[in-house]
């Protein structure tokens, strides 16, 4: 079960620039900075009341959110959907017909445990399920 929306992820070009935009002129609560290496981006999460918006800026050319910007240019990249076992996720979502991208949870932001799912599976939206560690 999916429950609740938990971030929208934004791709980013410059992470400072768009920091002054979500932190200083949307006034954003702006709660963690990190390099996530395993998905090639530089991360940020900014509160908007219980849920999230995530940037995500890529750490070099060779990184897919590198190539999601050179095709599509900046912008919407991602919804992620908070579920409570994500192994149990992946196989019913596996079950129903869903391809995914990660058949394997993988480290997410902020100690997370996070997979996608395939946006040909999803009409076009790419999606993720985020188990956020326990002491978030
Ligand atoms: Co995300």
């Amino acid at each position: 079960m999916f429950t609740r929306i938990d971030h929208v992820g934004i791709a980013v070009e410059d992470i400072d620039a768009a920091i002054a935009l979500y932190d200083e002129q949307y006034d954003l609560e702006l709660v963690h900075r990190e390099i996530v290496e395993e998905q090639g981006v530089e991360a940020v999460l900014l509160d908007v009341g219980e849920n999230h918006i995530e940037l995500i800026a890529p750490l070099g050319p060779e990184t897919t959110v590198a190539k999601f910007i050179a095709k599509n240019g900046p912008g919407m990249h991602h919804v992620a959907y908070q579920v409570e076992d994500i192994e149990a996720e992946i196989a019913r979502l596996v079950a129903s017909g869903i391809r995914m991208i990660d058949r394997e949870p993988r480290t997410g932001i902020r100690g997370s445990r996070v997979a996608f799912l395939h946006p040909k599976s999803t009409a076009g939206v790419l999606t993720e399920l985020t188990e956020p560690a326990k002491d978030h």
